[in-house]
């Protein structure tokens, strides 16, 4: 009999792209995967510990799931076993079961391959199963090749961190700096295209700091990678994500310009526009070396748009410093940014800071911040109407008939559409712009290709 599987995912892609392994190492075991919790026979939580507010919610979710856990016992219908994976279960360990007894498993991220085993020993032992390794054998040589769920992709080529942002649990909770062979990820992204993938987004917390064993034997870079891939049959399109500007080299910027598969919109997070903050913050970076960065990518690729990420009120940010944060995204411009209040998180340098920030002047920081941000890609948006952009068509749109897909420059494009264009990349003139998303309709055979 098949048996309910329900993974719920926080946190960042490197996640759902872990839980999807997870999901595949359960399927020879009777697991299929499920849209809710309610009847589930298993349910992983794969959490993330970046932010405080992100690590609460998995405790809050574990209260619900206890009780649904006694309600399906309740009833009959058997029992739940719950697992705590990801970056909450490696930080807090065992802490997970104190605060939480009724969880059956907590593993980290690098040892999730382990799952049917964990899963045998937590039903033979009634729980208490605890993994936190950071095994010496990676676990992608454990793992087999993912299977396609649609026409992108996410395959991670990197992981962990050796930059120790001061405010940062990554380099804590992943681990260090691990770059997977060349041959294996270009054998991972040839398995891909071959089930129909037309886009995939390679994945690290540090992914341009690639430096894997190349087919070769020499050592790769993240631009000679790209190169590899872009020769791929039936890959239309790369993206990569999340990049540090300190490892922005040479040839990754060289790849920028040479390669028509590699998509002109980067996520290059800079946290602050201070260079009194940033060198607190141990980025290795000033702000003028962030702009100069971009001019340099903006020279290879002239329609290059960028993304990234900001934390208001790191401990001793002042309104001078806030400031020169507002001043570095006016001048740089950015059509998409994820922004946050700064959030101690324990055993980060940053935490144990004396001058915190108030909370209300984080929050008017915020507040100020992502009116900035949400202008700038408002004013984006709208100055794509009237353009024919290539747009990679994913899956079905909000109503019949319709379907969304992504500009070059990641934008979410609704049109009127067969449901056979899905995995086709058309010219797609722009009708409308809203703050999150565009709409067009197919352009005509004698309409210029045109981009932002
Ligand atoms: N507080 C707030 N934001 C944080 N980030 C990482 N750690 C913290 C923290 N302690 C943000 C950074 C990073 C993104 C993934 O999360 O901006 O780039
Ligand atoms: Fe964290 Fe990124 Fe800094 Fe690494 S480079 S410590 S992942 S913010």
């Amino acid at each position: 009999m098949t048996k309910k599987l329900f993974v719920k995912t926080y946190g960042c892609q490197m996640n759902v792209y872990d839980s999807d392994r997870m999901t595949e190492l359960l399927a020879p075991l009777g697991y299929a995967a499920v849209d809710t919790p309610a009847d589930a026979d298993m349910v992983i939580l794969n959490t993330c510990h970046i932010r405080e507010k992100a690590a609460d919610k998995v405790y809050s979710e574990l209260g619900r799931l206890r009780d649904m856990r006694q309600e399906r016992n309740d009833s009959g219908a058997g029992d739940m076993m719950i697992a705590v994976a990801g970056c909450v279960a490696q930080a807090e360990g065992a802490e997970v079961f104190r605060r939480a007894p009724w969880v059956d498993m907590v593993f980290g991220p690098q040892t999730y391959h382990r799952l049917p085993e964990m899963v045998a020993r937590a039903a033979r032992q009634g729980g208490g199963v605890l993994d936190t390794d950071f095994p010496a054998d990676p676990k992608f040589d454990e793992l087999a090749a993912p299977k396609a769920s649609g026409v992108t992709a996410f395959l991670t080529i990197q992981e962990g961190c050796d930059k120790f942002c001061t405010f940062c649990v990554v380099p804590y909770t992943r681990g260090g700096e691990y770059s997977r062979a060349a041959s294996q990820v270009i054998t991972e992204a040839e398995a891909l295209a071959g089930q129909g993938v037309r886009e995939i987004t390679l994945l690290g917390q540090n992914v341009n700091a690639y430096h894997g064993v190349g087919s070769d034997g020499s050592e790769w870079g993240l631009g000679r990678l790209l190169r590899a891939l872009a020769d791929i049959d039936g890959l239309q399109r790369i993206r990569y994500t999340t990049s540090h500007p300190r490892d922005v080299d040479d040839e990754l910027i060289a790849a920028h310009r040479d390669l028509d598969a590699l998509m002109p919109f980067l996520h290059l997070p800079v946290q602050s526009g201070s260079d009194r903050i940033l060198t607190a913050m141990n980025r290795r970076h000033s702000a003028d070396d962030y702009r100069r960065i971009v001019d340099r990518l903006r020279t290879a690729r002239p329609d290059m748009v960028l993304s990234s990420d900001f934390i208001v009120g790191y401990p001793g940010e002042s309104d001078r410093d806030f400031e020169q944060t507002l001043k570095l995204i006016r001048d740089v411009g950015f059509v998409q940014a994820f922004s946050f209040k700064y959030s101690p998180r324990p055993g980060t340098p940053a935490a144990a800071d004396e001058i915190q920030v108030d909370e209300a002047v984080k929050s008017a920081r915020l507040a100020a911040l992502q009116e900035e941000l949400l202008g700038q890609q408002t004013a984006f948006n709208q100055s794509c109407v009237g353009k024919v952009m290539p747009v990679l068509f994913e899956k079905p749109g909000r109503h019949a008939g319709q379907l969304v897909g992504r500009t070059p420059f990641l934008q979410p494009l609704y049109a009127d559409m067969d449901a056979s264009h899905i995995g086709d990349i058309l010219n797609i003139e722009i009708t409308t712009a809203n703050p999150n998303s565009l709409s067009g309709q197919l352009a005509g055979p004698d309409q210029e290709r045109a981009c932002a």
